[in-house]
């Protein structure tokens, strides 16, 4: 079977990763969060103290930065570590989620970490999500998905996360935060959050997990045969 690349990009707690996670398990997949490597980024230069605004500064901690995921045993989660070390909680926190979309606007991290996806999908066969996966790391990926979600769906979701993991934060304080990187993430000069002209939209407010993920292996499966035709026809 040819192998295609699923690029699902979106807005903070809309379910991609969720619906990412389980579309990748069907598909037999490997799925890369790329939020994951940004916050991993953001967990090490908050740990380390670099003034963002400082280029060389922020230069060299890039260069002292090894992202990896690892499946871990019958569990099934693909957790990120960061110079070897498990982060996958750590990052997740609201301290990482405050600082992570002033981190992924600053250019050298967006090249690094574009450099190291397009890598990771040199020979497709991936699902990958995140900002510009359609628009920037895989502008030619055969199925792109473009999700969202209400508002406050998104900040009741993110607080059932967080509470799932110890953390009990306001639904107001995790609405501002929403906001705050909706905001960042559509305007920053370098590659801001966009819908690729060729994505599918998907509004997920009143969807459940499984018909998001029902629709997009559908989806997924078309471009598979279409890949295939193409491949037997010779266009391929
Ligand atoms: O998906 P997430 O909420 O874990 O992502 C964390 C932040 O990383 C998000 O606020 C924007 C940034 N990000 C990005 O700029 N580009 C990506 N491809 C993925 C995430």
């Amino acid at each position: 079977m040819p192998k295609i690349i699923v690029a699902i990009d979106g807005y903070s707690s809309c379910g991609k990763s969720t619906t990412a996670k389980l579309v990748a398990r069907q598909l037999n997949y490997p799925y890369i969060d790329t939020g994951a490597m940004y916050r991993a980024v953001t967990l090490f230069f908050v740990q380390n103290h670099i003034t963002l605004t400082n280029p060389r500064e922020v230069d060299q901690a890039l260069s002292q930065v090894q992202i990896t995921f690892r499946r871990q045993g019958e569990l099934g989660r693909n957790d990120t570590y960061l110079n070897g070390l498990n982060v996958e909680d750590e990052i997740r926190k609201m301290y990482v989620s405050e600082k992570v979309s002033e981190v992924s606007a600053i250019a050298s991290v967006r090249h690094e970490l574009v450099a190291q996806q397009q890598r990771m999908g040199r020979s497709k066969g991936i699902v990958m999500d995140g900002r510009d996966i359609g628009t920037v790391v895989f502008p030619q990926a055969e199925l792109k998905i473009f999700m969202t979600a209400d508002p406050i769906i998104r900040a009741q979701r993110r607080q059932t996360e967080l509470l799932a993991k110890g953390e009990l934060i306001g639904l107001q304080e995790i609405a501002d935060n929403l906001r705050m990187r909706d905001h960042i993430d559509t305007t920053r000069a370098e590659s801001p959050l966009r819908q690729a002209s060729d994505a599918v939209f998907i509004d997920n407010s009143l969807m459940t997990l499984d018909e998001q993920v029902e629709l997009v292996v559908r989806l997924a499966d078309e471009q598979i045969g279409l890949s295939l035709r193409k491949r037997e026809t010779g266009l391929l």
